[in-house]
């Protein structure tokens, strides 16, 4: 290293260079520069509030620092490796705009303070941004699920065949877990939105500082009670990684479905041209990359949130070096999730047809009716686990004559049991069979528009 450290008056020696690599985090800390230099101005403004520096000290102090963010966003500021990380690069650049005053800007802080502001400062950018994908994501899910309150698609328990249920209420239930994502990111805010600022290196500042004035101008909800708490914490860290995770655990299960449905197994979606690729080598393939890709994505953001539970585990209070590793797993969950989210919304509103005719044919063709059968003659006063027996048996004897429900005659009914009239194949028809489960949150059609109504309501909230 030819440059000296900012730190370097205490030390004989230059650092090695290879050591000088490892040790720095310009590399990936520059994605924060710019609410570096939103909380330096704001850390700024407060000294010369408090009277720690004078009023002309501490504009020429924020005036210098928009010039460091104007020559970052026109390119003319790209630091290097030698500025260690960004709090010192601002540091520096700064001090070269302004002069000898630039100096003053890291009175009464440490970059254990600044850093966790800085980290705090982009999540909460970054949670709000989410928010809106999953938004849209639900968006589109509560507009395919319009179009298709009576398409029957069948249901599935241990992936055989159940009963069937309303493709609406299938997408419904991907739009309840995205509204559980939601809510829990308003949650994570809460706690993302506390103000170490002002924490110091550990122990708080000789300075009369006032960590409320600097909380209020970044808007930011509270501040850590506890210094050494608040320059060590990264709670909030690992409970984003954690709804991080959860959104990819959803998003990563309709993946497969997805990729089970394009399936000539199943043919229950066609992937349209848009948002599916061929084979290098099968000339008749279609694949459905934009599932597998979120699906096999889903595995780095679970990686992130293993790694920063882990890291914190051994730490002593307060700061250590350990923490630096919080950025990039952080970076990177939050560039998967929002592109995962925005890949689906995009496969869902124009990659994806279903096949309704394929789905019709799909409801009848198997035993998923046979509950309802049981549940007729329960209706009809015969115990359900009697019922259930019965109807047991006609599975078997109609599966040895390959026959299905809908097939027998209603002697055969009857031979059964006295009870079954006519109205039985009214009551195994796939449309009633959906429609009748009316419970409250059930896939009855009745319950389904009124879940899709409450559904808009709470998205356009
Ligand atoms: N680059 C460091 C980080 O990301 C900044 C804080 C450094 N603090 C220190 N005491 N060395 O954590």
């Amino acid at each position: 290293m030819t440059e000296k450290q900012t730190w370097s008056q205490r030390f004989e020696s230059a650092l090695h260079p290879a050591i000088a690599r490892f040790n720095a985090s310009i590399s990936f800390d520059i994605e924060l520069i710019e609410y570096d230099i939103t909380g330096s101005q704001a850390h700024a403004k407060m000294l010369a509030h408090t009277g720690i520096i004078s009023p002309e000290e501490g504009e020429q102090l924020v005036t210098g620092l928009e010039q460091v963010r104007q020559e970052y966003r026109q390119r003319k500021f790209q630091p290097g490796i030698d500025a260690e990380d960004v709090h010192f690069a601002v540091e520096k650049r700064l001090t070269e705009i302004v002069g000898d005053v630039g100096k003053k800007l890291h009175t009464a802080r440490s970059r254990n303070d600044q850093v966790g502001t800085d980290t705090r400062l982009y999540l909460r950018d970054q949670i709000q941004q989410i928010r809106q994908y999953l938004r849209e994501f639900q968006t589109v899910l509560l507009d395919i699920a319009e179009q298709h309150v009576e398409t029957l698609i069948p249901g599935y328990t241990h992936l055989q065949r159940a009963q069937p249920v309303s493709l609406a209420h299938h997408l419904l239930a991907y739009f309840q877990m995205a509204q559980r994502d939601w809510e829990r990111l308003e949650d994570v805010y809460s706690r993302v939105n506390i103000s170490p600022l002002g924490c110091g290196a550990l122990a708080g500042t000789t300075f009369p500082i006032d960590r409320h004035y600097t909380a209020e101008l970044l808007k930011f909800d509270r501040v850590y009670a506890n210094s050494l708490d608040g320059v060590s914490d990264r709670d909030f860290a690992i409970e984003f990684l954690c709804a991080a995770s959860l959104i990819m655990v959803h998003l990563s299960r309709l993946s497969e479905e997805v990729i089970l449905w394009s399936s000539e197994e199943f043919r229950f979606v066609t992937l349209k041209d848009s948002c599916a690729t061929g084979s290098s080598i099968m000339p008749q393939k279609k694949n459905p990359d934009v599932p597998e890709l979120v699906r096999g994505k889903t595995g780095r953001v679970f990686g992130h949130l293993q790694a920063m539970l882990v890291i914190m585990k051994g730490l002593p209070l307060a700061y250590n070096k350990d923490l630096q590793e919080d950025k990039e797993g952080i970076f990177d969950s939050v560039n998967t999730v929002k592109a995962c989210l925005e890949a689906m919304t995009i496969l869902l509103r124009e990659g994806l047809e279903f096949r309704t005719q394929r789905l019709a044919e799909a409801v009848t063709e198997d035993f998923s009716n046979a509950t309802d059968v049981a549940d007729y003659l329960a209706a009809r006063g015969v115990p359900f686990r009697e019922a259930y027996n019965l109807v047991g048996k006609v599975v078997k004897t109609s599966m040895a004559a390959g026959k299905l429900l809908k097939d027998l005659q209603l002697e055969e009914w009857q031979q059964l049991h006295p009870v079954f009239a006519a109205d039985i194949y009214e009551a195994i028809s796939p449309r009633q069979v959906v429609s009748a489960r009316n419970s409250y949150g059930g896939t009855g059609f009745a319950q389904v528009r009124q879940a899709l109504v409450t559904a808009r309501t709470n998205i356009s909230n």
